[in-house]
């Protein structure tokens, strides 16, 4: 996959609990960074697995502060300390362009680790100083040529009712073969297209040998029209070596198999996409 750099791309990872999100945002962070790219993995679950699947050394990613903790980075960029938000006025889109270099863990030569933490939200649309930070980090941290954001994140599609979705040029929707796995999925899609997301791709996950049929009767049940709601649609198979590699689940990328041939076809997919875009601007 030698290509010319893509301009700077988002992408964020979402789906229903369990279905993948983290092994899958991991294995395609190093797999991108192995070709070249920059790549920000950044983790935005409050459990904190990424550090742990990107094989991180269990002391360091133990000692690790997510960034919404940072009480006293969030009141230097937003102008207000957590837990003081009344009547105070916040500094919008702050700049945050230091944040990988303060806060930033490296990985590997081109991969690093940014955790970001989840602000538990008290109601719609409450805007908390530990909001505002993250969506800035994800929103406007800005990104050169060759440089990547890989945004995982917590189960279910909350995080699309906040800024945070927004600047993301690509969604992987992670979906395992259940009935309720598709539901969310499908949900998610139309979430992530109405936030403006280019280009969204199904990624599913733990496929079994004979799985094909069972998709497709559930994908009738669940009401989801790949065509429409997708723009592209890929498939990993069942991996029983990730029991025994975890949680450094990225050494599967050492041989060859199914799930690195089908993670080289998504990336591959993304960069295509992004290539496409700069040419077109
Ligand atoms: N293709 C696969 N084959 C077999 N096991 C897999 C596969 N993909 C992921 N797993 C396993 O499934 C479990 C859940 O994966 P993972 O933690 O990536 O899911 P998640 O969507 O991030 O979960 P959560 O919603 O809790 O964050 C892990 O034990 C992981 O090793
Ligand atoms: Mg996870």
């Amino acid at each position: 996959m030698s290509m010319k750099q893509p301009n700077g791309f988002r992408v964020v990872v979402t789906g229903k609990g369990g279905v993948g999100k983290t092994t899958l945002t991991a294995c395609l962070s190093r797999l991108l960074s192995e070709r070249g790219i920059n790549v920000l993995a950044a983790d935005e679950d409050p459990q904190m697995n990424l550090p742990y699947a990107l094989g991180l050394p269990l002391e360091k990613a133990a000692a690790i502060v997510p960034l919404n903790r940072n009480h006293d980075y969030i009141e230097e960029k937003t102008g207000v300390r957590p837990g003081k938000s009344f009547g105070s006025m916040f500094r919008l889109n702050p700049r945050v362009d230091d944040v990988v270099k303060r806060f930033g863990v490296q990985v590997d030569e081109n991969l690093n680790l940014l955790v970001m933490g989840t602000v538990v939200q008290a109601a719609a649309g409450c805007l908390c100083s530990e909001n505002v930070l993250l969506d800035s980090v994800m929103s406007h941290l800005s990104l050169r040529e060759g440089e990547a954001i890989l945004l995982d994140t917590q189960a279910g599609v909350e995080h699309f009712g906040r800024a945070l979705a927004e600047g993301f040029s690509q969604c992987l929707v992670v979906t395992d073969t259940s009935f309720n796995a598709l539901a969310v999925a499908r949900h998610a899609a139309e979430l992530a297209r109405q936030s403006g997301i280019g280009r969204i791709h199904l990624v599913v996950n733990r496929r079994k040998e004979d799985g094909s049929r069972k998709l497709t009767e559930l994908l009738e049940l669940t009401g989801t029209d790949l065509s429409n709601l997708f723009d592209g649609v890929h498939s990993l198979p069942l991996e029983p070596r990730f029991e025994e590699l975890e949680p450094n689940v990225t050494r599967i990328l050492q041989e060859e198999s199914g799930y690195v041939s089908g993670l080289i076809a998504i990336a591959e997919e993304m960069l295509a996409f992004e290539n496409d875009r700069g040419n077109a601007s």
